[in-house]
């Protein structure tokens, strides 16, 4: 069963927190899933369905033994995605499956108070966790009647935290959910938060899992490419580097090939 093949792929990389520490950050967790000619989406950002259903139950798994869900405000947008968990009963370690809390990089606010993951039921085992969708938006740049809408209407939490670039400050977007309690975090796309996040040099992934469909787009959004800003240097003057991988894994969920590493 694939329930029962995910737990046992994930289980070696157990639990997926850091050592805690007053400026440890999240455990962070980047999962894709990519056409064999590297796309994650077509060319018109249309929603792609990739994962067979083995890998997408692989996926749930991740998501259940996650604190938190991020994806960026495009595929928020664009999917329009419940991020839950409602492919698995348990999560990598076999207890019962808790929804992750999904959280939104959105540096203006574009999310619309109508999206399905801000009335997605969430129930969490524990019964005692704040299962709010969090909104981060960059501080300056966010209209505040867009705020109102989202924390009153659509009951979601809205933190503002420094800007990078006109984008939401990834390492001052960790620590807000660090002190929020969030302990490990899952993002799941798309391009562009992929590419940042990857080849961010104050953030680390600690786990990078991948499947690969076999299945050709021809013209897409490549999975890392199209989000690095490739020519754009840092404010200390370095350009993007993508990371080696290590300790490298691959296993077949029904007809897609999965990859779990670790960027060095
Ligand atoms: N195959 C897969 O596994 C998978 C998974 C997820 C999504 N997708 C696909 O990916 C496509 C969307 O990808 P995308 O590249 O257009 O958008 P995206 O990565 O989902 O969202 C990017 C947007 O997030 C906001 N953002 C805020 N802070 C950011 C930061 N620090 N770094 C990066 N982004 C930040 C920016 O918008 P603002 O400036 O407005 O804040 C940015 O334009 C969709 O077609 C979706 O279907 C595929």
């Amino acid at each position: 069963m694939a329930a029962d093949q995910a737990c046992a792929f994930l289980a070696p990389h157990l639990p997926f927190t850091r050592k805690p520490g007053a400026d440890s950050l999240p455990h962070v967790t980047l999962t894709y899933a990519q056409s064999l000619d590297g796309f994650v989406a077509r060319h018109d950002r249309k929603p792609l369905p990739l994962s067979g259903p083995d890998s997408a139950t692989l996926t749930h798994a991740l998501r259940a033994s996650h604190d938190a869900i991020l994806v960026g405000a495009n595929t928020l947008i664009n999917d329009n995605p419940s991020l839950n968990t409602r492919l698995v009963a348990s999560d990598a370690a076999g207890q019962p499956a808790q929804s992750p809390r999904p959280v939104i990089l959105d540096s203006t606010l574009r999310t619309p108070v109508s999206a399905r993951v801000f009335t997605t039921p969430r129930p969490r085992a524990d019964g005692s966790r704040d299962s709010r969708v969090i909104v981060i938006t960059c501080e300056g740049r966010y209209d505040r009647e867009r705020k109102r809408a989202l924390e009153e209407d659509a009951g979601a939490v809205v933190l503002a935290v420094q800007s990078d670039d006109g984008r939401v400050h990834l390492p001052s977007a960790l620590a807000a959910l660090r002190d929020l309690g969030v302990q490990s975090v899952m993002v799941e796309g798309g391009a562009t938060v992929i590419g940042a996040l990857l080849t961010s040099p104050e953030v680390r992934v600690d786990l990078l899992v991948v499947t690969i469909a076999p299945t050709v787009i021809g013209r897409g959004v490549h999975a890392i490419g199209d989000g690095v800003r490739q020519d754009t240097k840092d404010k200390d003057g370095r350009l993007p580097v993508i990371p080696k991988l290590v300790d490298v894994q691959w296993e077949q969920f029904g007809a897609d090939m999965v990859m779990l590493a670790k960027p060095a």
